[in-house]
């Protein structure tokens, strides 16, 4: 049987990788853009999800913009709150519903990897409208579905991959965070994982497992310096530059973020069957796709 998706968001990482890989699975995705769906416009949105009448939806677009949040709470809350709980609202029982949140939802003080059931505690804008919208949708939403992720990369749109490579191309001395700890999370990846699930998905009855919140994050943990010289590492190989670790501290910013949010996965893979794979593999995947990219343009 092929599911009908409706996915809100068509230019993000995860929305882009969504539709880019769709036709290897049995799906028909409709993809509704900012001009179609603008997020920040709740009953629209319910609306849409009432109009198209799919089997499945899928939110790919959120407010992501950390450190600017804390000045937009209102529109921020809207986007990554209120739309998801209207949407949920429409879905009810009858349709199922996928959409992402963050580690940003906890501290990073807990000292070991986080669970699905930890109690969240964002330290930041950004983090308390996401950990608003996973409760207003799911008491919402019965076969809704919650992946918490972090650290996406991927080889389109603005993400730390692609910076760090054009800084590096560039020759800048390269100074990057080294006490903030996490799981990168290729969007790929991360796509590959809902649609391979979108049958069960759209059609497992209320209280089958694969509802409620799940952790999806590449294995492994490093810092934005590993992370950053990893990247360096495989794009340029004995030519990459040292990258300097600084601490969070040395660079402040409007938004707290916590220091330590690893996400375990082992949840992932006991309800889902699956084991993400390293994050270094999934970061070469993307390096080599750019440089693909590269190449054909030249
Ligand atoms: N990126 C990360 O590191 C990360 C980490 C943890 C969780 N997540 C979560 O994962 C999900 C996907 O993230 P991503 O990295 O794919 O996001 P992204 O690349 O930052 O893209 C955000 C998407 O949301 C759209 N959008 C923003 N405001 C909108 C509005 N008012 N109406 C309609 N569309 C709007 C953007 O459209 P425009 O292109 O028009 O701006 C874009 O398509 C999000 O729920 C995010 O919170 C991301």
């Amino acid at each position: 049987m092929t599911i009908r998706i409706l996915q809100f968001g068509t230019t993000g990482q995860v929305g882009r990788e969504l539709l880019r890989q769709a036709p290897q699975h049995d799906v028909a995705i409709t993809a509704l853009s900012r001009a179609e769906a603008d997020l920040a416009d709740p009953e629209l949105c319910a609306r849409l999800v009432f109009a198209h009448k799919p089997d499945l939806v899928i939110i790919a677009a959120a407010y992501t913009a950390v450190d600017q949040a804390e000045g937009e709470l209102e529109l921020a809350y809207e986007i990554n709150a209120e739309t998801p709980t209207a949407i949920a609202g429409i879905c009810g029982a009858e349709r199922a519903l996928v959409n992402f949140s963050t580690d940003y939802v906890f501290d990073g003080e807990k000292g070991s990897p986080y669970l699905e059931d930890d109690a969240p505690h964002p330290l930041n804008v950004y983090g308390d409208t996401k950990r608003m919208g996973e409760r207003m949708m799911l008491s919402a939403a019965p076969r809704g579905l919650v992946v918490r992720t972090s650290w996406v990369v991927s080889a389109h749109g603005k993400n730390f991959v692609k910076t760090m490579l054009r800084l590096g191309a560039e020759g800048q001395p390269l100074r990057v965070v080294d006490d903030q700890f996490g799981r990168p999370t290729s969007a790929a990846d991360l796509a590959a994982f809902v649609l391979g699930q979108a049958g069960r998905l759209a059609t497992a009855k209320v209280g089958d497992p694969a509802y409620g919140r799940v952790h999806f994050a590449n294995a492994g943990e490093t810092s934005w310096r590993g992370l950053a010289q990893a990247v360096l590492d495989l794009a340029m190989g004995d030519a990459a530059p040292r990258v300097e670790p600084i601490a969070t501290a040395d660079r402040p910013s409007p938004a707290r973020r916590p220091l330590r949010g690893t996400l375990d996965t082992s949840k992932l893979e006991r309800v889902f069957g699956v084991t993400p794979r390293p994050w270094q593999a999934a970061v070469a995947d993307i390096v080599r796709e750019l440089r693909e990219a590269q190449v054909d343009a030249a």
